[in-house]
């Protein structure tokens, strides 16, 4: 089978599509058959060293894959060749075949599309977490998004409204912005005068929660327009500057800042994981959330595609698909 292999770190043209060994599944692992495979940030900074976790060279990476069971180990209950699927990994799904342990799969109802499926996963599966667990949000509390047009961003909007509050997005053009309005947002801004424009849009009062998956300069002025009792929601640093918070200002304004990991989330907490998922679904079924998915590409231009990831070339959710399907 075919799959991309990262066989140094390196820059992202350095990955290689190539001939690879099918996986066999042994014990109780799950062969999935890929539709889509769902294209995260982090892939990228994987591949270039640039991640907190470093495996050893060579190694498919991905963490994503929806699609079709095509063998079950001999210890797998429950899941069978032809179900519809997806599955969570910490790497290797970017592959025609992807392998992987039966408790990290799930089924999929018979209405949803693969890619889709994708999305749910680390990008919603994030955004939901940090709401949910880690601000606490209530209805009629105001939310900033910064990356809004993001593949979180988006995620993050939708839940959001699902959650009853008020959204307002930050995204860097107009199409972007457009892009955040047609997924929910309230109001939809810049970020040339973020501290102003955000003060001015709560009268004055400041946000009571923050999601930050940008950090550097959106972060330092975005911190200063927290409410009293704010949650500000470190995401990521997409803007490559992790930056610093003059401590006395969550001292004034009594706001907290509050760290997600949504991997460590799936693997500590594995029964709430399950119900946040079981709740996205839901959402999803009855129309609440739709993920905007920019693109599905050929599987053998993932380096390219992570290019425009990383590059803020992006909105919404990238795919790849393997040849054929
Ligand atoms: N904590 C967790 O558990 C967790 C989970 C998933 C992802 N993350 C992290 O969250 C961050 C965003 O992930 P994502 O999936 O939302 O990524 P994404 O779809 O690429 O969106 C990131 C957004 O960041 C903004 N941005 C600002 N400066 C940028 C730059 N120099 N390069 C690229 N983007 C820039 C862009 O919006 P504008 O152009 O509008 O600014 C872009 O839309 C990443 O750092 C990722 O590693 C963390």
């Amino acid at each position: 089978m075919k799959a991309v292999v990262c066989e140094e770190y390196g820059p992202l043209k350095s990955l290689a599509y190539k001939d690879v060994a099918d996986p066999v599944a042994q014990g109780n692992a799950v062969v999935i058959r890929a539709k889509a495979i769902g294209v995260n940030y982090p892939d990228g900074l994987l591949v270039q060293g640039l991640y907190q976790m470093k495996p050893p060279t060579p190694f498919v990476p991905g963490m994503e894959v929806a699609g079709i069971v095509d063998s079950v180990g001999p210890d797998v209950t429950g899941l069978a060749p032809g179900d519809r699927v997806a599955a969570l990994m910490q790497m290797g799904s970017y592959s025609e075949l992807v392998s992987s342990p039966a408790a990290a799969v799930f089924p999929l109802p018979e209405k949803m599309d693969f890619a889709d499926a994708c999305a749910l996963l680390c990008a919603y599966g994030t955004s939901h977490h940090a709401l949910k667990q880690r601000a606490n949000l209530q209805p009629g509390e105001t939310v900033a998004v910064l990356g809004a047009a993001g593949s979180t961003g988006i995620g993050a909007i939708q839940i959001a409204k699902a959650m009853g509050a008020r959204v307002i997005a930050v995204a860097s053009t107009a199409e972007k912005q457009e892009v955040a309005r047609d997924s929910g947002a309230d109001e939809c801004i810049g970020y040339d005068n973020l501290k102003d424009d955000l003060k001015k849009l709560t009268n004055g009062k400041g946000v009571d929660v923050l999601f930050d998956p940008v950090g550097g300069d959106a972060f330092d002025s975005a911190c200063r327009a927290m409410a009293r009792g704010g949650r500000l929601l470190v995401i990521g640093f997409a803007s490559g500057r992790i930056p610093q918070l003059p401590v006395n200002l969550t001292l004034v304004k009594e706001f907290s800042v509050v760290g997600v990991f949504w991997g460590a989330f799936t693997a500590r907490e594995p029964g709430q994981y399950a119900s946040n998922m079981k709740e996205l679904i839901g959402w999803y079924m009855d129309g609440r959330v739709k993920p905007h998915i920019e693109g599905c590409y050929p599987l053998s231009e993932a380096p390219a595609v992570l290019e425009r990831v990383l590059g803020r070339g992006a909105t919404g959710k990238l795919v790849l698909v393997p040849e054929g399907e």
